[in-house]
């Protein structure tokens, strides 16, 4: 699959809107909160769109001082297992490098395996553990952390 990772702007966010609604239902940032990480300074959001326009994934975080905090990474179910998030979690990393942060940090339901594994392969260590962080259904976040040494 061809794609290439950009920056997300208002062009992308009827799509980005769709995912999110059916990749995280409950917990879906809403349009306007996309908006904001759109436009906002301190944060990059990102969008994988294929040659037709068409957004595969997204990811987006902020940096508050020397912290980064990632707020969401989605693939959309028909192009995961292809490098989507791999390149998303990449230009993240970019990101915090250019910024000179300390780390990159995020929260991830306890049996999400999957993105636990992905970050796992990108150096993310599991650092904590926040007891019923999530609602519907209620579990626990498993905190990790990407820390960058100077
Ligand atoms: C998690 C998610 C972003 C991964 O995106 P992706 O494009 O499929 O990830 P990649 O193709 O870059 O995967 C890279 C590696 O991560 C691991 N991985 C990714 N998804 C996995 C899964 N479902 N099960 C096990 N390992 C997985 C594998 O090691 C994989 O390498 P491989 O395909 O060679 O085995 C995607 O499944 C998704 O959008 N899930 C729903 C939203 C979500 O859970 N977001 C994270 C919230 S914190």
């Amino acid at each position: 699959m061809e794609y290439t990772i950009v920056p997300m702007t208002a062009e992308h966010l009827d799509q980005v809107e769709a995912l999110e609604r059916t990749i995280f239902s409950r917990g879906a940032w809403s349009r306007k909160q996309l908006e904001e990480i759109c436009s906002a300074g301190c944060a990059a959001a990102l969008a994988a769109v294929t040659p037709d326009g068409t957004v595969v994934g997204y990811a987006s975080a902020q940096a508050v001082l020397d912290e980064g905090n990632i707020n969401n990474v989605a693939v959309c179910p028909q192009s995961r297992r292809q490098g989507v998030g791999s390149a998303l979690l990449e230009a993240l990393r970019l990101f915090a490098a250019e910024r000179q942060l300390s780390f990159l940090t995020l929260e991830v339901r306890a049996s999400n395996m999957g993105a636990r594994a992905l970050y796992a392969r990108h150096g993310y260590q599991e650092v904590g553990r926040r007891k019923n962080y999530y609602e519907f259904p209620r579990e626990d976040a498993i905190l990790m952390t990407l820390e960058f040494t100077t």
